[in-house]
């Protein structure tokens, strides 16, 4: 019998309910910046933002619920996940980690369940894992979700070197066993990481290395820090290289690439990585200019945004890039799912709690 591969039959998402314009952001936060710049520069026009109530988890409880939902649309009521991975960088707490609270909340029992921390390159580092999983035969029905809420956790709202760019929400995706030849199959994938280029986007304090609040710290120490020209170069320079690796190990050229979705961060580097892969304008999705940069739930959200308006077909030749703080990196082709998204406000921890 071969080996069976991953298959992506359910997709959930979650966002808050508050969409800000750049005009709002800038007014609200003072911030030295203009709406035109933003969206020129960057192709973002609006970002959602949760509120101080609602966690990471409480995104990706409602997007995972909703991915089951729209995986038993499909398939029937009959799939229950084995293991949940969650992708973020901004967890509930330090300790423990989100994923058990979150299978707990969707109500899967004692399933293992482990939060993954790869930045913005968490969703297809995850993807890669739960493949391996399938394949594996260790675990059959992986659920994997992206969730973040950068604003109110990583980001200085009154850096406009941040706080322009990342907005919050989920999303999230169930696979199970299948073939290479059907929509949703996940194909082939190439990881990467570069520890050296760590400061060009990290959080000085709040770990080990340096405890916050500590004597040493600044007072903004735990925020986000990024040199964005940096982190663009290495983002297109990685996401190029490390697509045309999987697109030559998957069998494909640049041209049987039918959607490329990216991970949302710059529509310039977007723009930047598929010019070189010579992937042409209608071939491009995504959702940034109105979400913004949601790290790990970036590239789950676009690829439900595309699945529910049915602007990639199912079955059509889809690759992956990601990139994001580590520095971290990776692409993966697929076969594009047929499954309808569902989508589920994010519940507060006590709606959960009876
Ligand atoms: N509003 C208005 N002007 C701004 C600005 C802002 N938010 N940020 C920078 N500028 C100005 C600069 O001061 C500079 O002015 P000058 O030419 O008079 O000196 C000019 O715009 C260009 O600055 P630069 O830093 O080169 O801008 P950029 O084109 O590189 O855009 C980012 C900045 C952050 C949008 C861009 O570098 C980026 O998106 N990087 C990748 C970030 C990323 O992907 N992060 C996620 C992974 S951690």
């Amino acid at each position: 019998m071969p080996t069976p591969t991953a298959v992506l039959c359910g997709l959930g998402t979650s966002l808050p309910d508050r969409s800000v314009t750049n005009d709002q952001l800038i007014h609200d936060n003072n911030l030295d910046s203009d709406p035109r710049w933003i969206l020129e520069r960057t192709g973002i026009q609006a970002r959602r933002m949760a509120d101080t109530h609602t966690s990471t988890g409480d995104l990706a409880s409602a997007a995972g619920t909703a991915a089951l939902h729209s995986a038993a649309e499909q398939a029937g009521p009959t799939i229950t996940p084995d293991i949940v991975l969650l992708a973020t960088t901004t967890p509930d707490h330090r300790c423990p980690a989100t994923a058990p609270a979150v299978a707990h909340r969707i109500g899967l029992g004692g399933v293992p369940a482990l939060d993954l921390s790869a930045a913005c390159a968490g969703f297809v580092y995850a993807l890669t894992c739960a493949k391996a999983l399938i394949t594996a035969g260790i675990y059959t029905h992986p659920l994997i979700i992206g969730a973040e809420t950068y604003t109110t956790t990583l980001i200085d709202p009154h850096d406009r070197d941040t706080a322009i760019l990342f907005g919050d929400g989920a999303a999230a995706a169930l696979l199970r066993p299948g073939t290479d030849d059907e929509p949703g199959a996940l194909l082939t994938s190439t990881l990467g990481s570069d520890g050296a280029r760590a400061e060009f986007a990290h959080v000085p304090a709040g770990g080990s290395r340096l405890p916050f609040p500590a004597p040493t710290a600044a007072p903004r120490d735990h925020y986000l820090r990024m040199n964005g020209s940096a982190v663009f170069t290495q983002a297109v320079r990685r996401m190029t290289a490390s697509a045309l690796h999987t697109l030559a190990q998957t069998g494909w050229t640049t041209n049987d690439v039918e959607a490329y979705i990216s991970h949302q961060a710059n529509q310039r580097i977007i723009n930047a990585v598929a010019d070189r892969l010579q992937i042409p304008q209608p071939r491009r999705h995504g959702n940034l200019r109105q979400l913004g940069n949601t790290a790990a739930a970036s590239i789950p959200l676009a690829i439900a945004d595309a699945a529910d308006t049915r602007s990639v077909k199912p079955g059509a030749r889809t690759l992956l890039t990601g990139f994001g703080a580590g520095l971290a990196w990776g692409a993966h082709t697929m076969l594009f799912p047929d499954a309808r998204p569902h989508s589920q406000p994010p519940r507060t921890h006590h709606e959960d709690t009876p």
